[in-house]
């Protein structure tokens, strides 16, 4: 099996992060391939944030975290009641991934650009994980404060979180594949 197939077979989601942080040449590669996934009519309609500072990532988490705690749905409010809870699994490096609200494809260009990343982090032996979570409390106007500060553009809006750093225990096993997705006609 080649070494792309490979890549892609075993990757997984790290929900476990070491302290230390990715080097600026691996974040920049990472970055370079988000850059390079394909979009719409290549107008590239993302804009993507890295954020490597802790105190900034944690001044994000408690933002978030308060505007879970508005959430109507239940479990959101009990994701945010628990001090515990970190919604980037306190990894040592988010990419912010944020979309032009006036593209046709946004959500499709930042999805294949998360994907990118996601696949260049594993190559690297590098751990991410997808977060979905700015894209459901993103709009909340504290939250806004914060993204802002941090330098994602008003117009765009967040579609998902690539969050990266070394895993710290053993590497997650996939779960088993769904059967039925696949109809080759001939
Ligand atoms: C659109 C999307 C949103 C996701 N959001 C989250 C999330 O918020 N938190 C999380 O821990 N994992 C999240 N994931 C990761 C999935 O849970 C994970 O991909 C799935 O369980 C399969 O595991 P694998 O990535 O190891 O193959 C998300 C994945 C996708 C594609």
């Amino acid at each position: 099996m080649n070494e792309v197939i490979q890549n892609i077979l075993t990757r997984r989601s790290i929900r476990t992060y070491k302290e230390d942080q990715i080097s600026d040449a691996d974040l920049n590669t990472i970055l370079e391939t988000a850059q390079f996934a394909p979009s719409g009519m290549s107008k590239q309609s993302w804009h993507f944030t890295a954020v490597q500072n802790k105190e900034k990532i944690e001044k994000l988490v408690s933002a978030i975290k308060e505007a879970m705690l508005k959430s109507s749905i239940e479990q959101y409010r009990k994701m945010g009641e628990n001090p515990n809870f970190n919604p980037f699994y306190n990894a040592p490096t988010i990419v912010i991934t944020a979309y032009d609200k006036n593209s046709l494809t946004k959500e499709s260009d930042c999805a294949a650009a998360l994907q990118d990343m996601l696949l260049a982090a594993h190559s690297l032996n590098i751990g991410s994980c997808w977060i979905h979570i700015l894209a459901l409390t993103g709009n909340d106007p504290n939250v806004r404060n914060v993204l802002t500060e941090l330098g994602v553009p008003e117009d765009y809006s967040v579609y998902g979180t690539a969050v990266l750093g070394y895993n710290s225990k053993e590497e997650p096993k996939a779960t088993p594949r769904k059967e039925g997705t696949i109809n080759i006609v001939k």
